[in-house]
């Protein structure tokens, strides 16, 4: 292997990648779907070069197999992003995210009135989506937001 085509971030042997995330989202993705919170071990890589982004963020988290609808709810932050399973050394699949219908417990809901903030229970929001444009709608105020006031909260 000669130093051009090194990995950047080491091979795993069983887990999962999650590339191609925009730079300086990593860490947000990391905290917010609390992948850090294993005792297995995490690797990430941020600003790394990358031809189709410029610069990308990567996390690989080893042992852990990330399901298809868990992978979905990172649609909204990275659309773009592809999911690898890595088995033996191998990518055994790649998920391309699709933007998921609802999205559970993630976010807060920016309405401060609503009774999300008052009782324990996890918010919960229907995705909207008209042509490009992708709004969330609180399921317990019945509010509409754009998704970047939702995801910016956090
Ligand atoms: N990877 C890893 N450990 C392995 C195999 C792959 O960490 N044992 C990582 C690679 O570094 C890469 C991702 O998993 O970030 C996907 O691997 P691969 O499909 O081989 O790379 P690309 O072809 O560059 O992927 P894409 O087509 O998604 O850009
Ligand atoms: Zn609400």
């Amino acid at each position: 292997m000669t130093k051009e085509t090194q990995l950047q971030v080491e091979a795993i042997k069983n887990g999962s990648v999650i590339d191609h995330i925009p730079a300086n989202i990593g860490i947000k993705v990391l905290k917010l779907f609390k992948m850090h919170k294993t005792n297995e071990r995490v690797t990430i890589g941020l600003n790394l070069p990358s031809s189709a982004l410029g610069a990308k963020d990567l996390i690989k988290i080893e042992n852990v197999y990330i399901s298809e609808e868990q992978a979905n709810q990172l649609a909204l932050y990275a659309p773009n992003a592809t999911v690898n399973q890595i088995e033996n050394y191998e990518v055994a699949k790649k998920l391309n995210l699709t933007l998921p219908q609802h999205i559970h417990g993630i976010f807060e809901c920016p309405n401060s009135n609503c009774i999300t903030h008052g009782e324990p229970v996890d918010s919960s929001f229907n995705v909207i989506t008209k042509k490009e444009d992708i709004q969330l709608k609180c399921k317990y105020c019945e509010k509409v937001f754009s998704r970047e006031i939702v995801t910016e909260l956090r």
